[in-house]
């Protein structure tokens, strides 16, 4: 940063007109003389997030120039007020910048992030967030705290919802759809609001599932894993913001750690956004032990390269001694005013820094509408399908149950603050509109919601079971059971949803489950007893006309899982990717029952794998069903060597050899053999949707360049290492005919 000022002013003293032919540059000089002008005190005001919470206090806290930025405020006549004193009442009028957590939709909801993920569909998600940037912009907030790309391999973690689910790639690719969609064309234009990725880094694997739990992320895995989509979203997509974590790594906690943020982040990364803290997570190095009071804990965050402190406050209340007694330089204050001041005025916020105010009009149009509907449609996945009994072929009679069925709250998933449920069309209200003239629809919830306990319904519901020609029931988790601070120690279907499933299964065979939650529940015998299931997540507004499609083939399911499912919590983690082992399992493994009796003890051709439930997952990485069949074609490579700056190019065929025209997400994965570290078994490379008509075979290629390669070895060095690799090509993790390659 510094070195960029100096190269600056050369440029200036050798006369280049830096304003004209250059606006790079000529945005540093913006920065560079406002810079210049600020006192101390209006510098560290810039640094400063204030909460909407208590507007009366913020406006004098603004006048006295002591706010960057407020979070949280939705009403633009409040936002503009509170811009009117910054930018006319205090000495250099620098605009505030308004953010709020637009996770999955401001006004229109999609699904929530893990089944935005779920739709392996980069283009719906761009549009979707497009849709909230839009709609949140109307009303002033010029940022958002989104995307959330960590790495979550535990589902008992709440937050799994927010998130794109286990796999580096897919995660990064989401990450970027969601920051395009975010930040338009040009973050100037009055529609666009700055992303933020978070949480750098590894909230994720939070110990336990636990939130705000302690970490223990080593550094490979940091840097081949939990750090890949944050470096891909800086590089690829212009990312205006980052969030520290609250998690401590390896006793660091995020908001202090100068390794992450100055070393990785603007060295390694060249960053050129700003770093804003999470909620309060600098002064909570305090209980973390890592400072003795706040006062330290502002120091420290400032020299590992926190620029904004999010709500409490220690920075106004200590920057200035701690520049006096020398813990902290300026020149570390003037890079984080700097950061700051970058994107608001690439954010334009200084030509343009009221908001129109004139906003119901924008929410909730009908084009915003059909795409939350067609996201939820490719959001959904489809576990099961016994007997092809889906798509429904024209049931007479049909009898709904389930707490979700109607559950306009709830259907909309964690993270909504601004969404309005009298806007969410739940699956019975769309099935009477779309069927109700033709078919004989019976609707009894039996439980109130997800964790009711009361099972006097279930007499009735037998009955009308039995007489219907198929059952619908919509179960799963109320949207307040996942998100922030919502972890659970115990996945199974709360309250007696799985008894009334039981109940439903014996009184009528032909049992059609759908579930909406915010994270893969533990659902082996639910499955087992179901003859199709639906994974819904949360759909978000359009939830129950997109699942309505789906049932009868409106739509066609073709929505993969972005996480793994375990058959029950003991598995937890579980992931695709996981690491070899000395000792990896093969399905052929002795099972519990099978032991004898003082069977004597040896450890030779053991395997890793739980005795009483294998090693295999209920549902891999990947996996979902879709009303077509596709066949996979023998897998061609263009070249069996891969050198420096080659790309192989995968070729099969795909042929669609159903009736129903559909899209299958062909998967691309790899394995290298032998390196200078273990490895993960899989990791997906690339992925591709194709769109078939029945019958219709096509030839497919995808792309693997020899960097996709690379990886973080033994001499913690980004490289590719010659050896020998397997790839497939599939329909899951855990498909496809195994091909070989060689990098030299
Ligand atoms: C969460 C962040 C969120 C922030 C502001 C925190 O509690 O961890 O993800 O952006 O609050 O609402």
């Amino acid at each position: 940063m510094k070195n960029f000022q100096y190269l600056v002013l050369l440029f200036l003293l050798l006369g280049y007109n830096t304003s004209a032919q250059n606006p790079a540059v000529s945005l540093e000089k913006k920065i560079e003389v406002l810079l210049n002008k600020m006192t101390l005190k209006e510098k560290i005001g810039q640094m400063n997030q204030l909460s909407a919470d208590d507007m009366e206090s913020n406006y004098k806290e603004i006048q006295k120039g002591m706010a960057g930025s407020v979070l949280s405020i939705t009403n633009p006549e409040i936002a503009n007020k509170a811009q009117k004193i910054a930018v006319e009442q205090t000495r250099l009028g620098i605009p505030l910048l308004f953010g709020r957590d637009v996770i999955h939709g401001f006004k229109t909801i999609f699904p929530i992030p893990l089944g935005q993920a779920a739709s392996f569909n980069t283009e719906l998600v761009e549009k979707a967030a497009r849709v909230a940037a839009i709609e949140a912009s109307e009303t002033g907030i010029r940022w958002t705290f989104a995307p959330m790309i960590d790495i979550v391999r535990d589902p008992r973690w709440g937050r799994i919802a927010e998130s794109c689910g286990e796999d580096p790639y897919l995660t990064s690719v989401m990450g970027i759809a969601m920051i395009k969609g975010f930040q338009g064309k040009d973050l100037s234009d009055p529609s666009s609001i700055a992303a933020c990725a978070k949480h750098f880094a590894g909230y994720g694997a939070a110990e336990g599932g636990r939130d705000y739990n302690t970490t223990n992320i080593t550094e490979r895995q940091f840097r081949n894993v939990y750090l890949v989509p944050f470096e891909q979203t800086v590089k690829k997509a212009n990312l205006a913001t980052i969030m520290t974590a609250f998690n401590a790594n390896d006793g660091i906690p995020s908001s202090g750690n100068e390794f992450l943020l100055k070393q990785i982040l603007r060295k390694e990364w060249s960053f050129k956004g700003f770093v804003v803290s999470d909620w309060a997570s600098i002064t909570e190095m305090v209980d973390h032990g890592f400072g003795s009071d706040n006062k330290v804990a502002a120091e420290k965050a400032i020299n590992a390269g926190v620029d904004m402190e999010m709500v409490s406050g220690s920075y106004v209340a200590y920057i200035e001694s701690l520049l006096k007694e020398k813990k902290i330089s300026i020149a570390t204050i003037d890079d984080a005013v700097s950061n700051i001041l970058r994107i608001k005025f690439k954010l334009g916020l200084f030509e343009n820094p009221y908001v129109k105010g004139n906003t119901a009009s924008v929410f909730y149009k009908e084009e915003y509408l059909e795409l939350a509907e067609k996201l939820a449609e490719e959001s959904v996945v489809l576990l099961k399908n016994e007997t092809q009994i889906l798509p429904l072929k024209k049931p007479k009679t049909i009898a709904v149950f389930g707490p979700l069925a109607d559950a306009p709250h709830d259907q909309m998933g964690t993270w909504v603050f601004d969404g309005d449920k009298s806007h969410s069309i739940t699956p019975i209200v769309a099935l009477r509109e779309k069927y109700g003239n033709d078919i004989n629809i019976r609707y009894e919830p039996v439980l109130k919601y997800s964790r009711d306990v009361d099972s006097t319904g279930f007499d009735k519901a037998r009955k009308i079971a039995k007489e219907a020609d198929v059952v619908l029931l919509f179960i799963g988790e109320e949207s307040i059971l996942s998100g922030e601070a919502h972890s659970l120690s115990n996945l199974n279907l709360q309250g007696v949803q799985s008894q009334l499933l039981t109940t439903l299964a014996k009184s009528n065979a032909n049992l059609i489950t759908i579930i909406l939650a915010g994270r893969p529940l533990t659902i082996e015998n639910e499955v087992k007893q179901s003859k199709a299931i639906l994974y819904a997540w949360h759909p978000g507004t359009m939830g129950g006309p997109a699942i309505v499609n789906l049932l009868f083939g409106k739509a066609n399911p073709c929505a993969k899982l972005p996480i793994t499912f375990p058959k029950n919590i003991g598995q937890i983690p579980m992931y695709y990717n996981h690491l070899k082992t000395g000792r990896p399992a093969n399905g052929s493994e002795l099972q519990l029952n099978n032991i004898l009796v003082e069977a004597a003890q040896t450890s030779l051709g053991n395997k890793s794998y739980y005795l009483d439930s294998g090693s295999d997952p209920l549902f891999p990485f990947g996996y979902g069903l879709s009303y077509s069949t596709f066949e996979y074609g023998k897998t061609t490579l263009s070249n069996t060597v891969l050198k420096k700056g080659e790309t192989l190019v995968v070729t099969f065929t795909l042929k669609n050899v159903s009736n129903y025209e559909g899209t299958e997400i062909v998967q691309l994965y790899i394995r290298d053999i032998a390196a200078s570290v273990a490895l993960p078994i899989r990791e997906l490379k690339n992925f591709q949707r194709v769109d078939l008509k029945p019958g219709e075979k096509r030839l497919i290629q995808l792309k693997l360049s020899i960097d996709d390669l690379a990886f973080y070895g033994i001499d913690m060095k980004k490289k590719v290492e010659a050896g020998k690799f397997d790839l497939w090509v599939g329909s899951n993790s855990l498909a496809g005919e195994k091909v070989c390659f060689e990098v030299q």
